[in-house]
């Protein structure tokens, strides 16, 4: 159910999230693209356009029509619904199972403490944000935008002496995800709700509103790509799974915001073209210095244990999971495939793996999907063993 669960609310979330950023692009788009030469009266500039099979001709009122139409379209419910499935994500991967998902291995967080932390610093993100742009850094726009990447920085560092690897990332996506939509909820809804009441009552319209409005999308406009990528770092380990996950994911955002700057800008000159060549040149540099490194020691043998009089002893399970599973899953992978540990997972200590327990149950006795192509070998009686071991109470003495 779980599982189910999980895929119909991420299929869910990536739909909607596709429509909100798709619109967000769209319209950015259309307003970069404004033939804005000798327009109408009133207008700001028109646009054509074709596109399945049809021919569109768009026009931008300066600030609006001289009678409101009857059917007026919005854009909210797709930020709304990509931040509800969001949230509902979070708490079907990490807070269900915070011990095993959400926290590193000998975190000094209890299960509670850290969802409690990761619901706390979306709101505590949220405030810090509103209250950043609403205070005299507002009219400073390149000041405040280096700011908040260095909070944003900073909180993923914090995240990352406490969270796993997947879960500080998620919670950076997360923080930024739930800025972005109170953004949209909280300021650029009140904006143009407040615009369309002034027209309908023939006032002129506040000038704040708009402005506020204006850097708040913006923000939230160089906010899609970083946490984009985010959101799919779950399949690339080499970036979470390193002991420097928090300066990758730096520099990392760094690349995607140069490259947003590009295309924000194009239009009026090429001054940024150089940042599409240093975005990939980023993007090479990262994936080189968290490539593989020196020849990896051999993994360390914990103490043996004593033998259980129930079941299988520990001892024995301990040896299969080096044999089959460690040349993957350790702090220092020794296959030459990967750098960090796939998926974050680790079998370096006996906690590592009793800690697993319902993992290395779920992919190598229950499902045969580990190890991966069963490239180490692992046989049937080795299988069952581990899964006699788990099913004694998984035991490590
Ligand atoms: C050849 C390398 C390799 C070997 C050997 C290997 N794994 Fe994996 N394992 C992976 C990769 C890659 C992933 C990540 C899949 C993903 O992206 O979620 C993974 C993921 C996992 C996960 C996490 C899956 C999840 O999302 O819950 C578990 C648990 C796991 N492996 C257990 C094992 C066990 C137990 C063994 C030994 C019996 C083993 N693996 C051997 C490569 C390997």
């Amino acid at each position: 159910m779980l599982e189910w669960l999980n895929l119909s609310v991420r299929w869910v979330h990536m739909i909607t999230g596709v429509a909100w950023i798709g619109a967000s692009f769209y319209f950015v788009w259309l307003e970069n693209n404004l033939n804005r030469v000798n327009p109408k009266s009133g207008l700001a500039g028109d646009l054509w356009a074709i596109h399945g099979g049809g021919i569109y001709h768009l026009e931008k009122y300066k600030l609006a029509p001289p009678s409101m139409p009857d059917n007026l379209h919005w854009f909210k419910w797709e930020a709304y619904f990509t931040w509800m499935s969001g949230i509902v994500l979070l708490c079907l991967v990490f807070y269900w199972n915070p011990s095993v998902y959400l926290l590193a291995p000998g975190s000094s967080l209890s299960g509670p403490e850290g969802v409690a932390l990761g619901i706390g610093s979306l709101l505590v993100g949220w405030f810090v944000y509103s209250f950043l742009c609403d205070s005299a850094l507002g009219k400073r726009p390149a000041l405040l935008g280096g700011i908040l990447f260095v909070l944003l920085i900073a909180a993923a560092y914090g995240f990352s002496k406490v969270f796993s690897g997947r879960g500080a990332y998620l919670h950076v996506g997360a923080v930024i995800g739930t800025i972005m939509v109170g953004n949209v909820f909280r300021i650029i809804m009140p904006a143009q709700r407040a615009l369309v009441a002034a027209i309908a009552e023939n006032r002129t319209p506040d000038p704040a509103l708009p402005a506020k409005g204006l850097l708040r999308s913006r923000h939230n406009n160089y906010f899609t790509l970083p946490v984009l990528f985010i959101m799919i770092s779950n399949h690339f380990p080499s970036t979470y799974g390193s002991q420097y996950n928090w300066l990758i994911l730096a520099g990392i955002a760094v690349a995607a915001v140069l490259v947003r700057h590009y295309f924000n800008t194009r239009h009026d000159s090429n001054r940024f073209a150089w940042t599409l060549p240093v975005g990939a040149l980023a993007m090479i540099c990262l994936a080189y210095v968290t490539g593989p490194k020196a020849p990896p020691s051999a993994p360390e043998v914990a103490p043996a244990q004593a033998a259980s009089a129930q079941g299988p002893s520990f001892e024995k399970v301990h040896s299969v999971i080096q044999e089959r599973c460690s040349v993957c899953h350790s702090a220092k992978p020794t296959s030459p495939l990967f750098s960090a540990a796939p998926g974050g997972v680790m079998f370096d200590t006996p906690q590592q793996i009793q800690q697993q327990a319902a993992r290395i149950q779920a992919q190598a006795v229950t499902s045969q999907i580990m190890p991966l192509g069963n490239i180490t070998q692992m046989t049937q009686q080795e299988r069952d063993l581990i899964g006699a071991w788990i099913s004694q109470g998984a035991r490590t003495n």
